[in-house]
This record gives structure tokens, sequence and C-alpha cells, in this order.
């Protein structure tokens, strides 16, 4: 990857991605291809940031389809490695984002943030993109890697763009694949919940136990809730009390698939 790189035109961009691209992450690709001299796309489900009873195995792959769309979409190289190339035998070094990964995700995933710190410093550092491009639907992991880049001085501008949405709301997923009919049917009571939050603090709600119970009414069964607050999106840390910049953030199970969304908080006061 290197080599090929080496000369190329810059601003050059760098999607992370784990393959099975959908419209989320092509709305990322189009981005960076309207800004870069050079797109790089990196395909790689990485197991280090799968926990041992998580979905590594079964998580959806698609190579062939995604280069197609890739070349479609004028991206100039895939970077796709396999296991051995990332982590070759005797590999032991990881990236520890701190507190800003414990929570949430962080909790019900033990390591995860890790290896996605992990895996995000090489792929920084094999890449050495100008900007690297990443969604909001996954909020904490964008938190982490703003605290990894600015931590470890990598000097990488970090491009977030909002969550792309199916017509009732559901945010797309590579995992939403994993929901039967009936599932996929309850499934956008989620950002439902979310948008119930964003509500009640437009309306003039300040206390965030009070804007979450309004939420939670929305999760009904088959939904189970993983967890629903107000935190504050850099640090992820809950805001008993609500100021911006805030983010409603959710996760919630539809039997073994767990589904999570966010949405920004905007007070205006
Ligand atoms: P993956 O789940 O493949 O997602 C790749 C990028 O697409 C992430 O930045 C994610 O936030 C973004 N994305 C996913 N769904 C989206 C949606 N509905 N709208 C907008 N963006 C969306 O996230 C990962 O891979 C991995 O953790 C990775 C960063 C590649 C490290 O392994």
């Amino acid at each position: 990857m290197r080599a090929a790189l080496a000369g190329a035109s810059r601003p050059l961009g760098l999607v992370p991605t784990m393959g099975a691209l959908h419209a989320g992450h092509l709305a990322l690709i189009h981005r960076a291809r309207s800004e870069s001299a050079t797109v790089a796309v990196s395909v790689f489900v990485n197991p280090l940031q799968f926990g041992p009873n998580e979905d590594f195995e079964r998580y959806p792959r698609a190579f062939d389809d995604d280069v197609e769309q890739l070349r479609a979409a004028g991206v100039d190289l895939v970077y796709a490695p396999d296991v051995t190339t990332m982590y070759p035998a005797g590999f032991t070094t990881a990236v520890d984002p701190g507190p800003v990964g414990e929570g949430y995700e962080g909790a019900l995933r033990p390591g995860h943030f890790r290896g996605v710190a992990t895996v995000c410093t090489k792929l920084f550092a094999t890449v050495a993109p100008d900007r690297a491009y990443f969604g909001a639907k996954d909020a904490q992991q964008v938190a982490v890697l703003r605290q990894v880049v600015g931590d470890l001085d990598l000097g990488i501008e970090l491009i977030v763009l909002p969550t792309v949405r199916e017509a009732d709301g559901l945010a797309l997923s590579s995992r939403n694949a994993y929901l039967d009919p009936e599932q996929r049917a309850a499934a956008p009571a989620l950002h439902r919940a979310l948008d119930a939050i964003v509500a009640v603090v437009r309306n003039g709600e300040r206390n965030a136990q009070r804007a979450v119970e309004r939420g939670r009414a929305e999760l009904q069964t088959p939904l189970r809730e993983a967890y629903l607050d107000v935190v504050d999106p850099r640090t992820f840390v809950a805001e008993p009390e609500i100021r911006t910049p805030a983010l409603a953030i959710g996760s919630a199970w539809l039997g073994t698939t767990r589904l999570i969304d966010n949405e920004p908080i905007e007070t205006s006061s």
C-alpha cells in the first residue's frame, strides 16, 4: 500500500470500512472524492474489535461487489489486507483510548474501542492521509478517534458526516441484514426514541433523566433497551443537566442483533 501511494497527489483522503458497503459508506466516499486528489478506501473486517462471542465469523463479506462499487465511485486505491498481514504472529501493541471508550459501547463490548483505535492507528500509519472520513452513526467511535488523533499527534483531519437513514428512520448498517421482517418493522422505534428526546429538549426540558424517560416510552417489545442516554459528544460522559452540545444516544436489542443510533441535541438557550 505504501508503494502504491508513493507520490500520490494530495490531499489524500482515507475512508476506513469493514466492507459490505451501503449508502452510508458511499456518502463518506463521495465526500472524500469531492475534496481529495487521491481517495483510498480500506476494507478490513478487524478481528481485534470483535469480542469472542460476537459476529466476526458471520459479519457480512461482499468483497467483489464492494470493489465494483468503489470503482464506480471513482476510488483510486483499495487497501484490503488479510488478517495475518495486519496482525502477523507476534503482534502485541495496542492503542488504548482511555475513559472515552469505556462507557456504553465500550462497556457492552470490552476491548472494542481498543481494537478500533489500534486498527485505525495502523491504517493512518500505512496510508498517511490528510483527512479520514467517518460516520456520525458510530458517534462514540468518532469521540475515541478524536482522542487518539489528538493524543498521538497524528495530524489527520477527521471529517464526520451525518447518518444515512432508510425512509422510516432506521440508520443504515451492515448488521440490518440480520433482522427478520418482524424485527425490521420494529427497528425504527430506536430512532423515534432519540427523536422524542430531541423534541422534549427543544420544548424546554433540561433534565436528562426526564428527557430519557420520554424516549424510553418509544422502546417497546420486541425491542429491548441496551442503553438510552444524553451525553457530551466529545467525552461520552452523561449530562444530568442538558447543555449544548449534547447527544442523545441509544442502543436496543432485536433478538440477537443490537442496533445503535444517536441524534444531536440543539438547545435554543
Ligand atoms: P463500518 O461499520 O464498515 O463503517 C465504516 C464507516 O461508515 C464508519 O465511519 C461508520 O460510522 C460509517 N457508517 C456506517 N453506517 C453509516 C450510516 N448509516 N451513515 C453514515 N455513515 C455510516 O466503523 C467501522 O466500519 C470500523 O469500526 C472501522 C472504523 C472501519 C475500523 O475497523
